[in-house]
């Protein structure tokens, strides 16, 4: 078995991860998180919303996961958000065209559909599963259409990223932050992809949940106000240049910057901030890495992008997180199919002076030649060019019609004017996090299979094997077992009155009777409880328990007055285990 498998094992007969409508069979793309990969998820959430939303001050939104179609007609992804797709002839299997030439070229992203056709039968390509010839690629669009409301009713599509939520009430928002730059918005919610032929379990799924920040920054200004604070984070980079000779470069954010790396500081601050955050969940450094985007493979939205990357065993490197400049793209497009103004004001250090023409429409003489249209009129010849000043005879559009004004209608006169400020479209810096992805790479670098050769745990044998999941403690679905060494009322009683305790500071406790305490203590290691808690014959004795760790198999002596306080503070790391009590030999 390699990690993979042995990881999605014990996901699945433990309660983290099971394939959806299992009892039907399943379907490929989907995945239910079980009572564990529930409160692990929410976890991880919990950690990026500390980081995101706390700290950085960009609170969350919440829109509806269905969209209209407006919306992705003006995002790009009802033109352009597909995959190659081609189908075997004999048995009709559908297959993503690029995956099925990888292998053959060095990079099959970006291939056109004739060149992706060329290679397949230059190659000899046939279907995996039954050796049938392909029909012809085609972009196949990876949104689930729907409709909203009975018979036709209006077309809706499942959202494929959550972002477009956020840019649709980027008035709203820009109200609610007093519109000042830069500010942020953010959502974590599940978004759709309709993949041709997902074959990678838990890494490719067809609904999958998104934690998304969009940042909203003055285009003019792409330096970051807390750069100070990351600069000196080092960090592994795999830029464009570092793939045509494929060695990562190890260096740190404010040289990467300052070389032109990374293309300015906000983006820098980003890669910065998602290494912290994936660091915090316990992804090994030297399994993470930042690959910046090729040209031919950024999205339709971006100038630049990284994606933070993590090594796994079966898939090599997969990526996570995209972090993009999205510039105004997103921003400029709603604009222009909804006829609304998505800009902000921006007010300048100082104000300018500037020369500006200045045109006065002569009201007495509009008012009894355009009558009720005459301030309509009136505001079209404000707007006009300087160009068209000098006609005699002007053609104007007014509601539709063609309206004709001679020059003796208006002044004009160049005029200085201080100008304090503008109005500009803010470009979007955005990380995007795929949060199911990074639940099972968080899985498989915590899992460990150890061979325990002389371990002093209660009912270990010699050259017992343990299977660990190593998270760190605030990421642990279960944060402490409490186990009665054996189940005799006077010892249950103590337990559960501990269990009271422990639940109103709020922690996770499982509470475990079932078999010897050195297997319920394999039982919780497995599932990556960090603290055991045991009751004894002592604690009836001197109120006092043994807290065992997980990792190192220590255990230490608490009273039972301090014991939430103290596994609080071991779980928030306070402090550290041997500090919290006295060893027990
Ligand atoms: N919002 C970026 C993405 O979904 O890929």
């Amino acid at each position: 078995m390699d990690r993979y498998e042995q990881v999605i094992e014990l996901a699945k007969r433990r309660g983290f991860l099971w394939n959806s409508f299992e009892l039907y069979g399943g379907v490929a793309g989907f995945y239910d998180y079980g009572p564990l990969g529930s409160t692990l998820k929410r976890r991880i959430e919990d950690i990026w919303r500390d980081i995101y939303v706390i700290n950085e001050g960009f609170f969350e939104i919440e829109c509806p996961t269905i969209g209209i179609e407006e919306v992705f007609l003006a995002s790009g992804h009802l033109g352009g958000f597909s995959d190659p797709l081609c189908e075997c002839k004999e048995c009709g299997e559908a297959y993503r065209a690029d995956h099925l030439v990888e292998g053959h070229v060095e990079f099959a992203d970006g291939l056109k559909n004739k060149e992706l056709d060329g290679l397949i039968e230059q190659h000899d390509i046939v279907c995996p599963e039954c050796g049938g010839k392909f029909g012809c690629t085609y972009e196949f669009n990876l949104m689930f259409k729907t409709s909203i409301g009975p018979g036709e009713g209006r077309k809706g599509y499942m959202r494929p990223e959550t972002a477009q939520g956020i840019f649709i009430d980027f008035q709203r928002l820009a109200r609610y932050y007093r519109e000042k730059l830069p500010f942020g918005a953010t959502q974590i919610g599940k978004s759709f992809r309709n993949e041709i032929s997902p074959r990678q379990g838990v890494i490719r799924l067809r609904e999958f949940t998104q934690a998304e920040a969009e940042i909203f920054i003055d285009p003019k200004d792409k330096s970051h106000p807390y750069f100070k604070e990351v600069e000196a984070t080092s960090i592994s980079l795999f830029s464009c240049e570092a793939q045509e000779s494929g060695t990562i470069e190890n260096t740190t954010i404010k040289d990467a910057v300052s070389n032109g790396t990374i293309a300015h500081e906000f983006l820098g601050y980003q890669l910065a901030l998602t290494q912290s955050f994936l660091l915090r969940l316990g992804i090994k450094p030297e399994y993470l890495r930042f690959r910046q985007h090729k040209k031919d493979e950024m999205a339709h939205y971006a100038i630049d992008c990284w994606d933070a990357e993590i090594k796994t065993d079966r898939f090599g490197w997969i990526e996570t997180v995209g972090i993009a400049d999205r510039t105004d793209y997103d921003l400029k497009a709603h604009s222009n199919v909804s006829n609304q103004e998505l800009s902000i004001y921006v007010e300048y250090d100082e104000p300018i002076t500037t020369k500006e023409m200045v045109i006065k429409p002569n009201m007495g003489k509009l008012g009894p030649i355009f009558k009720g249209k005459a301030k309509k009129v009136a505001e079209a010849i404000k707007g006009l060019s300087p160009k068209e000043l000098d006609k005699n005879e002007i053609r104007l559009e007014v509601d539709g019609e063609v309206v004709v004004v001679s020059s003796d209608l208006f002044t004009y006169s160049e005029q200085t004017v201080k100008v304090s400020g503008e109005n500009i479209i803010p470009h979007v810096i955005e990380p995007s996090f795929g949060i199911d992805r990074i639940l099972y790479c968080t899985m498989e670098h915590a899992f460990e299979s150890e061979l325990l050769e002389d371990s002093t745990d209660n009912d270990s044998l010699e050259g017992d094997r343990r299977n660990v999941l190593k998270f760190k403690p605030e990421v642990a679905p279960l944060q402490v077992a409490v186990l009665p060494l054996l189940t005799r009322n006077e010892l249950i009683q103590p337990a559960r009155e501990i269990i009271g305790l422990l639940r109103r500071r709020g922690l996770m406790v499982d509470y475990d009777v079932s078999g010897t305490i050195g297997r319920r203590y394999r039982r919780n290691d497995e599932i990556g409880t960090p603290y055991s808690v045991t009751i004894d014959y002592q604690t009836l004795e001197d109120n006092t328990v043994t807290v065992r760790d997980r990792d190192s198999m220590d255990q230490i002596r608490v009273d039972i007055v301090d014991l939430s306080e103290t596994l609080y503070k071991l779980i928030k790391g306070d402090i550290i285990f041997s500090e919290a009590g006295e060893l027990v030999t």
